[in-house]
């Protein structure tokens, strides 16, 4: 497994890959490896000849100094799950070949990047499409594989690749969980053992409201006042939101489902000890399809 630590380096590689007749498939990281990114590893081989992993914790994308500073940096044990899944090059960047010094240049897409983890994280989406245009230029990729766990970065990226004329495939892989339904992050390994427990309730309304849509409730009120009381079971957790939104746009859905709906949450698992810090924040999402051939009228 072949280690790149600089952008020339890598274009260089991407150019006698792409002169050889290599697809290569990019999967960015910001490291802390879990099961989660080694399905996006997968993915990305069933997609090219070549997988390239980046590692960068991408210091703009942080609106939070702590929570950049408690990112957990597991390089060693990182570097040994690229090897056992065959991954062929991992891009290893020092910040300053990422951000040379001086004011950056920023990426930013409007719109999309307001509302929901926008609204929550002033500024993380630019760090993040600033980041990901950076390393599809180093990586020169023809394909670049993301979770849909990050459902609105998933679509800010789209975005930004489709308005800046990216040739790449931007390709989302379905969300891994745990066997009781929590969402594989790195976030998990800061809950505590009843945070844990009670971060199930996020996979729990999730498969609440998928029941009853597809029961053929499509009521937008009543379906998120089902999502919020499934949440609002667990003592320690606080909705930073819930919110039914279209799936491509972003936008809210109608008062009555009309056609697939994405639910989106963050929700804080708050401290046992009030006052002793703000706690970890989770997201989840699932698309919502109401059944087939009853959709209503134009
Ligand atoms: O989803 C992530 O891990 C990061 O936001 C990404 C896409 C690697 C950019 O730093």
């Amino acid at each position: 497994m072949r280690i790149v630590k600089t952008v020339r380096e890598l274009q260089a590689v991407a150019d006698a890959e792409r002169v050889a007749g290599l697809r290569i498939a990019l999967v960015p990281t910001l490291g802390a490896l879990h099961a989660g990114h080694l399905s996006l590893v997968d993915e990305a081989r069933r997609r090219a000849d070549r997988v390239w992993v980046s590692i960068f914790v991408n210091p703009t994308q942080f609106d939070d100094e702590r929570d950049l500073e408690a990112y957990p940096r597991t390089l060693a044990a990182d570097l040994a799950r690229c090897r056992e899944a065959g991954v062929d090059a991992v891009f290893l960047p020092p910040a300053e070949e990422m951000y040379p010094a001086g004011d950056p240049t920023w990426v930013e897409v409007a719109g999309l990047t307001q509302s929901l983890c926008g609204a929550a994280r002033p500024g993380h989406f630019r760090g993040v499409t600033t980041i990901v245009a950076k390393l599809l230029l180093a990586a020169k990729p023809h394909v670049a594989v993301f979770g849909e766990k990050d459902f609105q970065q998933l679509v800010v990226i789209r975005r930004m690749a489709r308005d800046l004329g990216f040739d790449v495939e931007i390709v989302g892989a379905p969300i891994v969980r745990e066997a009781d339904g929590i969402a594989l992050s790195s976030r998990n390994a800061r809950l505590d053992p009843e945070a844990r427990a009670q971060a199930r309730v996020l996979s729990r309304a999730l498969a609440a409201v998928e029941r009853a849509v597809a029961a053929d409730e499509r009521d937008t009120a009543r379906l998120l006042h089902l999502v919020r009381s499934e949440i609002e079971k667990a003592p320690r957790a606080e909705i930073d939101y819930a919110e039914l939104r279209d799936p491509e746009s972003l936008e809210p859905v109608p008062p009555r489902l009309s056609g697939p709906a994405l639910v989106a949450l963050a929700v804080w698992l708050r401290p046992a000890v009030r006052g002793s810090g703000p706690g970890v924040r989770l997201i989840d999402n699932r698309v919502l399809h109401p059944p087939n051939g009853q959709e209503d009228p134009p």
